[in-house]
């Protein structure tokens, strides 16, 4: 583009505002992304990295469920175009995921959410417990019954995010990390950029982008989207041998994804305390003790790595996307347990709605204004 291009300054440097950025930077916009630590350290680091459109979703979630595979639908052609644009493989690993119950409770869930899906036609079926060993022979003997996922599958997050840091800046893009948006900038009602360092960075279009800080970020965050909040998971990790175990794997309250190079993943607790991202022993134990009831040789395992990462969540646990009240601000937060499955349906929404100035009906059921008591 020539100096004409339209400049947009995006508000943190998570999965999110480098997805967005660099889908707009490709659009031939000016993009800036402001991170106030560094870019991809906190939730998209340290999540999973699961694309699990259906084993995280329950009965009733249509509205949840139907984003999600929309944006599982665009995972291989983001991830084929990112690995180009880059030049970095990011391990994105499309398949079978496994979901296992081990209390009647959890198999009456099972059974209730494969007829559930179905009505989707989403290729899920149950597995009995006699057949649970062909398809994943290091699954506890206690497993019940089983839920296969045909198209559920991961990525590994870690590696995504310099990937999009890379491409991002490959066309053009601009990352600042370490550089707090100390707050928008209004003219009119409308904003018009952000201001850094005491300076007015102008901007024709500003993204708010922050995950769990969204409502915290800045003076006036609070007043434009109060409903994001922090939820804690702690992780543990270990490491084995590549292949031992051959997918993603569920129990209740537990999930456990191995990578290629042997290093099995277990996430996560779910915790409402504020921004603290601490973890403890007896929770990291508790969570090696829950993997192990699933996949016992975990059990046997030395955990090599442990952390925590702060969920954005919501009212409605639905992410808020799209225009704000402000003109010129847009918003794409919220996305609690799944930012790295929603970015790709995410960044083209967002992108599209940038460029057309139409907002596309794909982002109404998400609107920041489903909030306010007068609409
Ligand atoms: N999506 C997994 C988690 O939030 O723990």
């Amino acid at each position: 583009m020539t100096s004409e291009a339209k400049t947009v300054a995006i508000i943190g440097a998570g999965v999110m505002g480098l997805s967005i950025g660099w889908r707009l930077a490709q659009a031939g916009f000016k993009v800036q992304v402001f991170e106030e630590g560094l870019a991809n350290r906190q939730a998209s680091w340290a999540a999973a990295g699961m694309i699990a459109a259906a084993a995280e979703t329950a009965p009733g979630q249509e509205t949840f469920f139907a984003l999600a595979r929309a944006s599982r639908e665009d995972w291989p052609g983001f991830a084929s175009d990112l690995e180009t644009a880059s030049g970095h493989g990011i391990a994105f690993l499309p398949g079978e995921t496994l979901v296992v119950a081990q209390s009647q409770e959890h198999e009456n869930h099972l059974r209730d959410t494969v007829k559930y899906l179905r009505q989707f036609d989403e290729p899920v079926r149950l597995i009995k417990k006699a057949r649970l060993p062909e398809v994943e022979p290091e699954v506890s003997p206690d497993a019940r019954l089983g839920l296969l996922s045909a198209h559920d599958g991961q990525v590994d997050n870690r590696i995504l995010g310099t990937a999009l840091c890379e491409a991002l800046r490959r066309e053009g893009g601009e990352l600042f990390e370490n550089t707090p948006v100390e707050d928008i900038v209004l003219e009119s009602a409308r904003a018009v950029g952000v201001k850094v360092a005491g300076e007015i960075i102008p901007a024709d279009h500003v993204i708010l982008c922050a995950g769990s800080w969204s409502s915290t970020s800045f003076p006036s965050s609070q007043e434009i989207v109060p409903q994001v909040h922090p939820i804690k998971g702690q992780m543990i990790a270990f490491q084995s041998d590549p292949g031992r175990l051959t997918r993603v794997v569920w129990g209740q309250g537990v999930y456990i994804v191995p990578r290629a190079d042997g290093r099995i993943i277990i996430g996560a607790t779910t915790e409402d305390t504020g921004f603290d991202l601490s973890t403890d022993q007896p929770t990291l134990e508790a969570q090696k003790a829950k993997a192990a009831a699933v996949v016992p040789f975990l059990g046997d395992l030395e955990i090599i790595d442990s952390w925590a990462g702060l969920r954005p969540a919501t009212p409605d646990n639905l992410p808020i996307m799209g225009p704000s009240d402000i003109e010129g601000l847009t918003l794409a937060t919220g996305h609690y347990r799944n930012g790295i499955l929603l970015a790709p349906i995410t960044a083209a929404l967002i992108a599209e709605y940038i460029q057309s100035d139409q907002v596309p009906a794909g982002l109404i059921p998400f609107a920041p204004q489903r909030f306010s008591p007068s609409r």
